[in-house]
């Protein structure tokens, strides 16, 4: 294959990151793919803004996403427009017509996940979404396939960055819950409309993910229990402080002691400081796993910004890519061949 041929859908800040890294990092890309990637085309909503800064060639943007998706010529779809349409339609497309597919999208996913994977398994694609949870920590494959020999019991973590950051400003600096939404807007954590991060909408669709990895289980949005942080006060941060403890919205997937049911919620709760993931700081995310041969794991990281999300949504161009080129059976010789960094010590 000459080159793996990718669409972009969506250039708002994850999307010109992507389009960033593919550019500046292509060496390296081209490398561990096996095959140069190139940037076919990218599906914005209106051509008429100024995105000179964005660095894109401006003869790939273009408003028809679905003439895009539906090109013999592209290999590789990234959704990171989000949503539930168009994003599922454009998707179903790419991948009827055997593009492989990676999105961020953990709303569509919460809601339709069967329904992606059934059609990605029908007509033969990859599909992937590491970045749909907890942004740029590993964790959906980890638990996938590093986990697949064991039984995972119990997923609890904070995987909404946006709350973390209010909650934590409301804690540590005391700012009014309004003044730390509006700072979690402009650093680009929160969601077009923040009702989905504040009323757990957002950690409902990634709890409901999570789940479903980790149990092997249709779960969606639908089953997921939800309390959002709306009705946290600063008087009840300022409460669970003085008895030495934090508030945190915490995502809580459970298999029942019977092993036949999973039991998903998100809601605030109250940490005692010395928890470990009581010391989450900012738009920051951590998630414990507890697996029966593995025993307590913990995974933490950035959950949430542009450069963050677009280095997870590469990683997955790169398997996606490398597993069209023909070496699905992992890293081969060509991921070590470039050897620009060397050993400490070699000469
Ligand atoms: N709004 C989300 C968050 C972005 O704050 O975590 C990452 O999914």
């Amino acid at each position: 294959m000459a080159s793996v041929r990718v669409a972009l859908l969506g250039c708002g800040v994850v999307g010109t990151e992507i389009a960033r890294l593919l550019d500046e990092h292509a060496d390296d890309l081209a490398a561990r793919a096996g095959a140069p990637l190139e940037l076919a085309g990218v599906a914005v909503r209106r051509l008429d803004r100024d995105r000179t800064a964005t660095g894109i060639d401006p003869s790939l943007f273009t408003t028809d996403a679905a003439g895009l998706v539906s090109r013999d010529d592209v290999d590789l779809v990234i959704e990171v427009i989000g949503g539930i349409e168009p994003a599922r339609t454009l998707i179903h497309t790419a991948m009827e017509r055997g593009a492989s597919v990676v999105t961020a999208n953990k709303a569509l996913l919460a809601e339709d996940g069967v329904g992606l994977h059934t059609a990605a398994d029908k007509h033969g694609v990859d599909l992937y979404y590491e970045a749909a949870v907890a942004g740029a920590i590993p964790l959906l494959r980890p638990l996938r396939e590093s986990l697949a020999g064991d039984r995972i019991q119990r997923v609890l973590g904070i995987v909404n960055g946006t709350t973390n950051y209010i909650l934590d400003q409301m804690d540590s600096v005391g700012s009014g819950f309004a003044e730390a939404l509006e700072e979690a807007q402009s650093l680009g954590y929160a969601e077009a409309d923040p009702t989905a991060d504040v009323e757990g909408y957002d950690a409902a669709a990634k709890a409901a993910i999570l789940a479903g990895i980790a149990f092997h289980s249709p779960v969606g949005s639908g089953d997921v229990h939800r309390e959002g942080i709306g009705d946290v006060t600063a008087a009840d941060v300022a409460s669970a402080k003085a008895m030495g403890s934090v508030v945190k919205l915490l995502a809580i997937c459970e298999l029942s002691d019977d092993a036949t049911s999973v039991g998903v919620r998100v809601h605030p709760a109250m940490l005692p400081r010395t928890h470990p993931l009581a010391g989450v700081h900012g738009a920051y995310n951590a998630v414990f796993v507890e697996a029966e041969a593995a025993g307590q794991l913990m995974f933490y990281g950035p959950g949430a910004g542009g450069a963050p999300t677009a280095g997870a949504v590469l990683g997955d161009v790169v398997t996606a890519a490398r597993n069209r080129v023909g070496a699905s059976l992992g890293p081969r010789g060509s991921w070590y061949a470039d050897r620009r960094t060397r050993p400490m010590g070699e000469t």
